[in-house]
């Protein structure tokens, strides 16, 4: 993957005078600059693209057939309706990834389906701007390494990418729980560098989604689906089950931790990456907007039991080994998360291991390259 043709469709050339309080403020020169300069960061060379012409866009894709690698595409409203795009993506058989820079899940139920999706390897939305380096970096991850998708569960969340290293196995397995606060906008794309660096070290890796709010989720339905994930993890041929860990970030570290507890065999290791462990601190923290309230459905006065089972916390019990790794500048879950789930651990005799990342922030940890992440891998069974 080394160049990419950046597709931008109707009505977004007005981008920064266009409902600005639902798309931005950033104007199409000054996206395209963005994009340009993320590009710079993964070796990728953007093309800019933008029409509000359906044929021009179809002839730009037939053009970039020959020139280009792949195509991050935000088709506007013909995303929802322009089956010739959905031919012109097919026909070119160019790795694509759809991109929306806002919620299309929570507006209009017309915006909810795309035509053109099919036609891409993922969709990233509601992001904002960042969304686009979101994709090109999906773009590189899904094709630098092309997982299988496996279903565990009958909805379209209920998959996980799997990627199986070569040879009969059976191979060391991890399993990834994504962050975002369990908001539909975030998927398992932002942890897919790490599953993808792990792949690259040997592991079979699978990359899980789940049911995620206004995407059916919520307490207990995602930790439920995490469930499942594991156990179909479990069941593969492949999987080496005596070395099976579970790696979660953030709203995925609480999954992660309190799958451990409750999967039908413990696993070898839980890495918990800047994880949420205390459900009602977190919502007295006023974490992303008291994102808690809606993940359990009401407050810790109204579902104490909840708050409780969905706790990290309050739930460790079961004798597996935990690792947890957390940036002490990080501003988006407190670093106290860790800190007292470890020395509540240590207290219940539980093997915990803590590791402060000096100055670190709380995506640092998702990038494969940073020292934290190499002591992880150090630190596996
Ligand atoms: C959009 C969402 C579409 O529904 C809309 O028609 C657009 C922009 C987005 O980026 O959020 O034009 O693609």
């Amino acid at each position: 993957m080394r160049r990419i043709l950046l597709v931008n469709g109707p009505n977004l050339n007005l981008l920064g005078v266009r409902e600005p309080e639902r798309y931005g403020l950033t104007t199409l020169p000054e996206l395209e600059a963005l994009v340009a300069g993320w590009g710079d960061t993964m070796g990728l060379a953007v093309t800019p693209f933008q029409s509000n012409h359906e044929g021009a866009i179809i002839d730009r894709l037939h053009e970039g057939r020959t020139e280009v690698d792949g195509i991050v595409i935000n088709a506007g409203a013909l995303t929802h309706y322009s089956r010739a795009l959905y031919d012109a993506l097919v026909a070119v058989a160019l790795p694509a990834v759809e991109v929306h820079i806002s919620n299309v899940m929570t507006r209009e139920e017309w915006r909810r389906h795309s035509v053109t999706a099919p036609a891409c390897l993922t969709t990233i939305y509601g992001r904002g701007i960042a969304g686009y380096r979101d994709a090109m970096r999906a773009l590189v991850n899904l094709t630098t390494a092309p997982p299988q998708t496996l279903g565990y569960g009958a909805g379209e969340d209920e998959v996980m990418d799997l990627r199986v290293p070569d040879g009969s196995g059976p191979h060391p397995a991890a399993l990834f729980l994504h962050g975002g606060f369990w908001r539909g906008e975030w998927g398992r794309d932002t942890i897919d560098g790490l599953a993808v660096d792990l792949f690259e070290r040997g592991w079979l890796t699978a990359n899980a989604e789940f049911r995620r709010l206004d995407r059916g989720g919520g307490w207990p339905v995602s930790g439920v689906d995490v469930l499942a994930a594991i156990e179909t993890l479990l069941a593969h041929p492949a999987v080496d089950a005596r070395r099976f860990v579970v790696v979660g970030h953030s709203a995925g570290g609480q999954l992660a931790l309190i799958a451990g507890e409750a999967a039908s065999q413990a696993p070898s290791l839980v890495v918990a990456l800047a994880p949420i462990t205390d459900l009602a601190a977190a919502h007295a923290e006023g974490l992303d907007g008291g994102v808690v309230e809606r993940f359990i459905g009401g407050t810790p006065q109204s579902r104490g039991a909840a708050y409780d089972a969905a706790s990290p916390l309050t739930t460790m019990a079961r004798p597996f080994r935990r690792l947890l790794v957390h940036g002490d500048a990080d501003t988006v879950v407190p670093p106290t998360h860790s800190r007292r789930y470890a020395a509540t651990a240590r207290e219940a005799a539980l093997e915990v291991h803590l590791i402060e990342v000096a100055g670190g922030g709380h995506f640092d940890l998702l990038d494969p390259r940073r020292p934290a992440w190499v002591q992880v891998c150090g630190q596996l069974p």
